[in-house]
């Protein structure tokens, strides 16, 4: 039966990029036989330090009758539980001396949750989120209801050899119109894995300042937690700053917790839309987590454990990838300074084509074209792009990119000799 939809349901109930990529998550957890390599998804390893330690957290969390009581059988305040939020502040202040208080913090349920209740309310018809640096995260793109919609600035790839860098367009930024309600970016960029530097990052608060709006840094993969990141930066809080943090790459995804340092009125705002959308957020991950950041040994542990473990299944992928692709093959991987995936631009292959490729060959990836949006006009490297993911083990990751090498290498002999021909 067909069922008549309104614009929301049509906007978020068809057929959408991150739809998509979990449906192909879902399948490659349920039917392995098909997938012989899962390069797609955004899912976090499984580090086993982090299993055990969030093990025996969960067990000191809900080790009584009473605890357990206090932490699954009551709805926690809509913005979260007070002690977890004081102490939350308290972790950021010792770490950045940014100053924050209890007010400044609040819970959601999952960054993906928090940015489509905060776009939503900050741009309406009319008005634009403004995406300071193509590409970018995915889950963005179809988060829209409110008549707003999504401009981007394409980054502009400054190449040596076989790697290359985004650079931020800011000539492009300064021009773009004054209904622009909100600047947002991951840092680290999810898909590039491009860190923007803190001079960057100085220059858009400036324009956001300027403009009287906020600036809403995504750091899902970031500093100081779960820190999969591979270079130093600054952190920087101003009342104009929406600092987003997760507890899903840290390895707990289905807690569905995130965490917002932003001004109080935006955490009043978040608060009154999540409690008619939900009444409250969950209260698991909060209470798994806080005896970590009640004792400020979060970022430590994410330094020790997480930082080299996704450093070492960077540079494995990176060397694979480079070992097995031809020194025919016009490539360049992007400098993967943070998150988990390889951003791989091939200026003369069709990469949409190459995914359904590979997909037939059970290898997923994920087609770049979905990760440009909000462009006046299409940019260069929208179909000539793949992001790879490396956080699967390494026998998956070694086997996923070498079918992708064979590919690629197939595809490029045979373009190189038809070239030759004509
Ligand atoms: C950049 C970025 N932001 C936000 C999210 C949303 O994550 P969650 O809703 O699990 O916190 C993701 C998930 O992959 C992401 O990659």
């Amino acid at each position: 039966m067909k069922f008549p939809l309104s614009s929301f349901g049509n906007t978020l109930g068809t057929s959408t990029g991150i739809g998509e990529l979990m449906d192909d998550l879902g399948a490659a957890l349920v039917d392995k036989s098909k997938i012989k390599a899962m390069l797609g998804g955004g899912q976090p390893a499984e580090v086993p330090e982090m299993t055990a330690l969030f093990h025996e957290l969960v067990q000191q969390a809900l080790n009584t009758p009473e605890s357990l009581h206090r932490v699954m059988g009551q709805y926690d305040p809509a913005e979260g539980e007070g002690e977890f939020r004081n102490a939350f502040a308290a972790m950021m202040n010792a770490l950045y001396s940014w100053g924050v208080k209890q007010e400044n913090i609040g819970i959601s349920s999952g960054g993906q949750s928090a940015c489509f209740h905060l776009f939503n309310a900050l741009a309406g018809a009319g008005e634009q989120v403004l995406v300071p640096l193509l590409p970018d995260y995915m889950g963005y793109r179809d988060q829209l209801v409110s008549g707003a919609e999504f401009l981007g600035v394409a980054g502009i790839p400054r190449r040596t050899g076989n790697r290359f860098k985004y650079e931020l367009d800011r000539e492009a930024i300064i021009m773009v119109p004054n209904t622009v309600r909100l600047m947002v970016l991951s840092r680290p960029t999810n898909p590039s894995g491009n860190v923007i530097s803190d001079d960057d990052i100085a220059f858009l608060s400036q324009e956001c300042l300027r403009r009287g709006i906020s600036l809403m840094i995504d750091h899902a993969y970031g500093a100081p937690f779960p820190n999969a990141m591979y270079v130093a930066t600054e952190s920087i809080w101003a009342p104009h700053h929406i600092h987003l943090y997760s507890l899903s790459k840290l390895g707990l995804p289905g807690t569905r917790t995130s965490i917002m340092v932003a001004a109080p009125e935006i955490i009043t705002l978040m608060q009154k839309m999540t409690a008619v959308t939900s009444l409250a957020n969950p209260g698991l991950g909060q209470a798994i987590i806080k005896p970590l950041i009640l004792d400020q040994s979060l970022p430590k542990v994410c330094r020790d454990v997480i930082t080299p473990f996704y450093q070492k299944k960077r540079d494995h992928a990176l060397a694979v990838l480079d070992a097995k692709l031809s020194e025919k093959v016009d490539y360049a991987v992007h400098e993967a300074e943070g998150a988990f995936f390889l951003w791989l631009w091939l200026p003369r292959i069709n990469t949409k084509e190459l995914t359904q490729q590979l997909k037939k060959k059970g290898v997923l990836v994920i087609s770049g074209d979905w990760f440009f949006y909000g462009l006046s006009q299409s940019a260069d490297q929208e179909n000539h792009c793949l992001r790879l993911t490396y956080s699967m083990p390494e026998d998956e990751v070694e086997l996923g990119l070498s079918i992708l090498a064979e590919e690629v290498n197939k595809y490029s002999a045979s373009k190189n000799s038809k070239e030759q021909c004509s």
